[in-house]
């Protein structure tokens, strides 16, 4: 991977780069007055995170860019801040201060949504195992700015890990996280997922594995959860009750410790 800066940055953000680049072990190219287009021509098929102000952008050649940006999760984050139910949040049966272990991190707007209602006193991991989408959450967690201090709060919170989850499961303690939540890749997508489209071509495609379900319910003190399109084979295979919501397209499904 491949780390830069927008045009003309202010030696703050040249900084972050740099200390994004030797985190990542990714080289570092100065930005100069170089354009996207002759930076990804000269580093042909390699990925290029842009750091800006704000945000983080990943460039990847033949592809729209892809910003960091918690979307929905905002508008969830903006509505659970008011106080209102979020089935997120209801189907993990969380209590502020909880922690979480967050398998599946993608784009980090679960984790937000976690780390907004368990406030200051919550810890929330955050597991992704594609390194591309790992850097943008990186970046973008340190980084983007929501207009909202208990948003940014939240992001700034949220502990980023590059992992492949079975493996972090396996070091991690019996009992030792009070949830544990998995988003994998739906087995047959939703093709109209605004959210999630962007990033399938970075994201790890495979099936959740039985495997990781049974560490999960090892490190869990309270609950596993599995998001999974609504009526998926996956909740049958993998143990999970599902919560219907409706005709809600995905659903939640649980397994109570
Ligand atoms: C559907 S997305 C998750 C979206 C996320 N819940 C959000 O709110 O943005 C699934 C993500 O899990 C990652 N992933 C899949 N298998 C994984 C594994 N074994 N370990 C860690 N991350 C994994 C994928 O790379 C992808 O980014």
């Amino acid at each position: 991977m491949i780390i830069t800066t927008g045009f003309d940055p202010i030696p703050d953000i040249e900084k972050r780069a740099l200390r994004l680049a030797e985190h990542i072990g990714a080289d570092y190219v100065p930005r100069g007055g170089t354009s996207a287009a002759k930076l990804l021509k000269r580093y042909d098929g390699r990925e290029i995170l842009v750091v800006l102000q704000e945000t983080v952008r990943l460039l990847v050649s033949g592809a729209e860019p892809l910003e960091f940006h918690p979307s929905m999760g905002f508008i969830r984050a903006k509505r659970i801040l008011k106080g209102e139910p979020d089935p997120l949040i209801e189907a993990a049966g969380m209590q502020p201060g909880d922690s979480v272990l967050d398998c599946t991190a993608g784009l980090g707007s679960d984790s937000l949504l976690f780390a907004v209602y368990g406030g200051e006193h919550s810890q929330v991991t955050a597991l992704e195992s594609a390194l591309p989408l790992y850097s943008l959450l990186l970046g973008g967690m340190d980084s983007y700015v929501s207009g909202l201090a208990e948003v940014d709060g939240a992001l700034r919170r949220i502990h980023v890990v590059h992992s492949d989850h079975y493996s972090y499961l396996q070091a991690q303690p019996d009992n030792s996280a009070d949830i544990v939540y998995f988003d994998p890749m739906f087995r047959s997508p939703l093709t109209d997922s605004a959210a999630i489209s962007p990033l399938r071509r970075f994201a790890n495609p495979e099936a959740l594995a039985e495997g990781s379900v049974a560490e999960a319910l090892r490190v869990a003190r309270k609950r596993v959860v599995l998001k999974e399109k609504a009526q998926s084979g996956e909740f049958t295979r993998l143990g999970f009750t599902e919560l219907r919501r409706g005709s809600a397209k995905t659903s939640y499904g649980v397994i109570e410790l």
